[in-house]
């Protein structure tokens, strides 16, 4: 595979890697599409247009899913004609047009969605198309039956993934994914080229550890929806797939089967006391793996590394069900751990100190209910609230059927502060005065209950929509979405809101962010027919017991 040579300046950091010449599209893509098309389903069943949508009421939840990742959805013959007289939302117009104004192309093909189209702030990177944003638009255009800017995206930045990657003299591993990727137009060539941001670009220069497993997630995506195994079948994809994991699945130092991360590497991608087991990060991965092991084909090459992922889907779940977890009666044994215990037999594994609870926990803590808490390691527990990790741990199945229906309890019943006036807090509670000080080095965007610290955030709405639908309470999502709806076009598609309530668009909130136009619409039409669900939500595996079994079950 051929990488294209990067001009770093001498002691200096790269400002961006950008593809000469070109050459390196032209050719790899053809090869690419030429096995794309020799092996494709000459016909991907493609769903009807929103507009055609009947309205379904949600009965249950798992009835939605099924593991295969081979079989398209049932959208399509589950949507035949109208069961009711369902009128879809006004919005969902408006939010449709705004979505396709974000489309990007490279050399005459859709590739991705521009992550916000205001110009009327600083650009600063709003006008690349980011891997975590795509996400949303890719569903979007999935459940709409447009899978062709999912594929091209899906098959650009695992070309993107090939080159080689280095920040100062410092060399990334093969298998990180760019954060975001651009189109550069060469007016006097009229030629087009990309540019990928690594993390060399980024404010605080952090890889993000999200990308991979998203891309991971969405290829799942992309086959479960269209029913198309032959991208996932690629030896491009298989490898992409492996070089991903083969960051993760190393041995070393860990101690514990979680991953380790510098602040900033994910959504919040800034420092904000995140750095060391982040729920975000564990909830992902954990997806991403069991996607992975849904795409990967049962051969020599991937043998080791499907053993490998078996193994760690074990050891990760145990840990993250009993360390992470946090409920009444877990607050309460916490409360009373007695610290400096050493051997096997220690109660407190990670000494943690009683003291370090913060008092906010207390109140906060319903007495039905639980969610996995931000962060465990030696001596530090971060009590906080993330929506993100712990909608992704539904989604996943890492969190159990119980654990599922006490974080949608919590949800609700601690609506005002999670949800307020507007959905929905990417975590809580905010940090304020000296605390924000020195967890967020003095981040005057990270405030109290702005941005990523505390902050609104309207993109999330799909993630609580779809857990909601998981769980089989509907009612859940669809309370937040007329909530949102009442306002996101008029206040022109904020990318977050700020206040304890999130009453107000945020501080240095771009208009037009499309993940928060893409969130809507992809709450909404699961809303509308859960059997999207499918695409983006993984049945409870029976062999996640005890015993460490392989056996074809795991596939199909
Ligand atoms: C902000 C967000 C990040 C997002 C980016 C582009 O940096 O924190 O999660 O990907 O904007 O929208």
């Amino acid at each position: 595979m051929s990488h294209a040579p990067l001009a770093v300046p001498q002691n200096g950091t790269m400002e961006h890697h950008q593809e000469p010449g070109g050459s390196l599209f032209e050719n790899g893509d053809c090869d690419l599409s030429r096995s794309l098309g020799r092996s494709r389903p000459t016909s991907i069943e493609r769903n009807r247009s929103f507009d055609d949508r009947s309205f379904s009421e949600l009965p249950s939840s798992d009835h939605y899913l099924d593991n295969s990742v081979f079989s398209p959805g049932r959208r399509s013959s589950s949507m035949g004609t109208p069961t009711s007289g369902f009128e879809p939302h006004p919005l969902m117009s408006e939010a449709w047009d705004a979505l396709r104004r974000s489309i990007v192309s490279f050399r005459g093909q859709p590739v991705g969605t521009i992550a916000a189209l205001d110009h009327s702030t600083e650009e600063l990177n709003y006008d690349q198309v980011f891997v975590r944003d795509f996400v949303p638009s890719a569903l979007a255009f999935l459940m709409n039956g447009e899978p062709e800017i999912v594929r091209n995206f899906l098959l650009k930045t695992l070309r993107l993934q090939s080159w080689e990657k280095k920040i100062d003299q410092f060399k990334l591993g093969e298998g990180v994914m760019p954060a975001s990727f651009k189109v550069l137009h060469d007016p006097v060539r009229n030629f087009e080229t990309l540019i990928a941001d690594f993390g060399e670009s980024a404010i605080g220069r952090v890889a993000p550890v999200d990308s991979g497993f998203w891309w991971i997630i969405l290829l799942r995506a992309y086959t479960k929806s269209t029913g198309d195994t032959s991208l996932a079948e690629l030896p491009e994809c298989q490898r992409g797939i492996r070089l991903i994991l083969t960051l993760c699945l190393s041995e070393g130092f860990d101690t514990f089967p979680t991953l380790l991360c510098a602040d900033g590497c994910s959504m919040i991608d800034r420092r904000m006391g995140i750095y060391g087991y982040p729920i975000e990060i564990q909830a992902l991965f954990f997806m991403a793996l069991r996607c992975a092991l849904l795409l990967l084909k049962q051969d020599e090459e991937s043998r080791e590394c499907i053993d490998q992922i078996i193994k760690r889907l074990h050891a990760l779940s145990y840990h993250m069900r009993n360390y992470f977890w946090l409920d009444i009666k877990q607050l309460n044994d916490i409360y009373r751990y007695k610290t400096e215990e050493y051997s096997h037999t220690a109660v407190n594994k990670f000494n943690v100190m009683p003291d370090s609870l913060p008092d906010w926990v207390f109140d906060f803590m319903p007495s039905r209910g639980g969610y996995f808490i931000g962060n465990v390691s030696p001596a530090r527990m971060d009590f906080r609230w993330f929506c993100l990790g712990n909608c992704v741990a539904i989604l996943s199945c890492l969190a159990t059927p119980e654990q599922s229906s006490a974080i949608m309890d919590l949800i609700e019943s601690r609506w005002a502060d999670l949800v307020g006036e507007m959905p929905l807090k990417i975590c809580y509670p905010a940090m304020e005065g000296h605390e924000w000080r020195i967890v967020t080095g003095c981040d005057p965007k990270n405030t109290g209950w702005s941005y990523h610290n505390g902050g609104t955030w309207p993109v999330l709405l799909w993630l609580l929509t779809a857990a909601s639908i998981k769980t089989g309470r509907p009612q859940i999502g669809r309370r937040a979405i007329e909530m949102a709806e009442g306002r996101l076009l008029k206040d022109g598609w904020p990318e977050y809101y700020d206040g304890k309530l999130g009453r107000f668009v945020g501080k240095q909130a771009r208009k037009m962010q499309t993940w928060s136009v893409a969130g809507y619409l992809v709450a909404r039409m699961m809303l509308e027919d859960p059997s999207q669900l499918g695409m983006i939500a993984l049945e409870e595996d029976k062999q996640m017991l005890p015993q460490i079994k392989r056996s074809s079950s795991w596939i199909f």
